[in-house]
């Protein structure tokens, strides 16, 4: 209940899974987004003002004007994934307004479909399949989509978080060398548990046959991979990224693909999303692209669901959220 005893006001900004979805609507006074494209800009201002609560998507920017327009009765903001770069979170703690995120559920799903574009991108599967239905499959082929050996090669991870670590683990039952980039190195027992080697990205680059990105997205990492740290990869290497698309410098990554720098790369993130139907890394057979779906089972998207709705509740009633990812807005409350 709110002040004047109402149920909470807030704004669910996409339809959600159930397991989400009914404990909000039982609980506030909601709107749920029901298109299947986001709200435009506009529409989501709108749709904010006066909420008590916000259960944004990655898709939805919260920042100075988002924070005005809601209005300063707004207690929370629930994020609907584990990163939150489209929230202006410095602003919401400055403003008092706890921010939530969905960490830890979708770390082994996000994985698995990063062990899948690794596996792809080395093994020319999508390319392959092209290659059956454009009828060109005439035989079996000494030299046909010849590409690298996942098993007992090295694996470079960037970023050695939770997600970072869950690749790591499958890694493992590929018997690959592991090395490992962050901007803190691991405890030793956490190294040791995966024979993970820490390195300077210029040597993670330089020795790995695959590269798999999991950092976050700041000032720093974007454009992490650019043209030059592309060049100290090796010409047989995939490059594989399941964190943010801005990440990688996708225009030095079409030329990094077409001139034969690197071996392959296979997207989950683009830069922007959608990427452009005429993108020219579309034109590639090395790189292959899925549209952001890293955390798209149906069990991990009820949990995501679950914990955004939790986080959700939590702020309207002026509890503690269980996910925060701005603690210090309760420090001296
Ligand atoms: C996240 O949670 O940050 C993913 O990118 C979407 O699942």
């Amino acid at each position: 209940m709110n002040a004047a005893g109402a149920r909470p006001r807030v704004f669910v900004a996409r339809l959600i899974p159930d397991d989400g979805l009914r404990p909000v609507v039982d609980a506030c006074d909601a709107r749920v987004w029901e298109g299947e494209l986001p709200p435009s800009r506009d529409e989501l201002l709108r749709a904010i003002e006066g909420c008590d609560g916000v259960l944004a998507l990655l898709t939805d920017r919260v920042d100075h004007e988002f924070l005005d327009r809601a209005g300063p009765q707004l207690k929370v903001v629930s994020n609907f994934a584990v990163g939150f770069d489209n929230i202006d979170v410095p602003a919401c703690t400055r403003r008092g307004i706890p921010v939530g995120n969905t960490p830890g559920v979708l770390t082994e799903t996000t994985a698995d479909l990063a062990w899948a574009l690794l596996m792809a991108a080395g093994r020319r599967i999508a390319e392959g399949d092209r290659f059956v239905r454009a009828g060109r499959w005439k035989t079996w082929g000494p030299m046909l989509l010849l590409g690298p050996d996942v098993h007992g090669s090295a694996l470079g991870i960037v970023g050695f978080g939770r997600i970072g670590q869950a690749v790591a683990r499958r890694a493992m039952g590929f018997g690959m060398t592991i090395l490992y980039y962050d901007t803190r190195r691991a405890d030793a027992a956490i190294e040791a548990g995966f024979g993970a080697t820490f390195v300077s990205l210029e040597e993670l680059l330089a020795r790995s046959d695959f590269v798999s990105l999991h950092v976050n997205l700041t000032p720093e990492t974007r454009h992490l991979m650019n043209a030059e740290r592309l060049g100290w990869m090796k010409s047989g290497a995939v490059l594989v990224n399941t964190s943010r698309g801005p990440v990688v410098d996708q225009r030095a990554l079409f030329h990094a693909l077409r001139d034969g720098v690197i071996f392959g790369a296979a997207l989950d993130v683009t830069d922007p999303e959608p990427i452009a139907t005429n993108d020219p890394l579309l034109t590639l057979d090395n790189c292959l692209v899925v549209p952001h779906i890293a955390s798209a089972s149906r069990a991990t998207r009820g949990k995501m669901a679950a914990m955004a709705a939790a986080n959700l509740l939590a702020g309207v009633r002026g509890e503690r959220l269980p996910t925060p990812v701005n603690p210090e807005v309760y420090e001296g409350r």
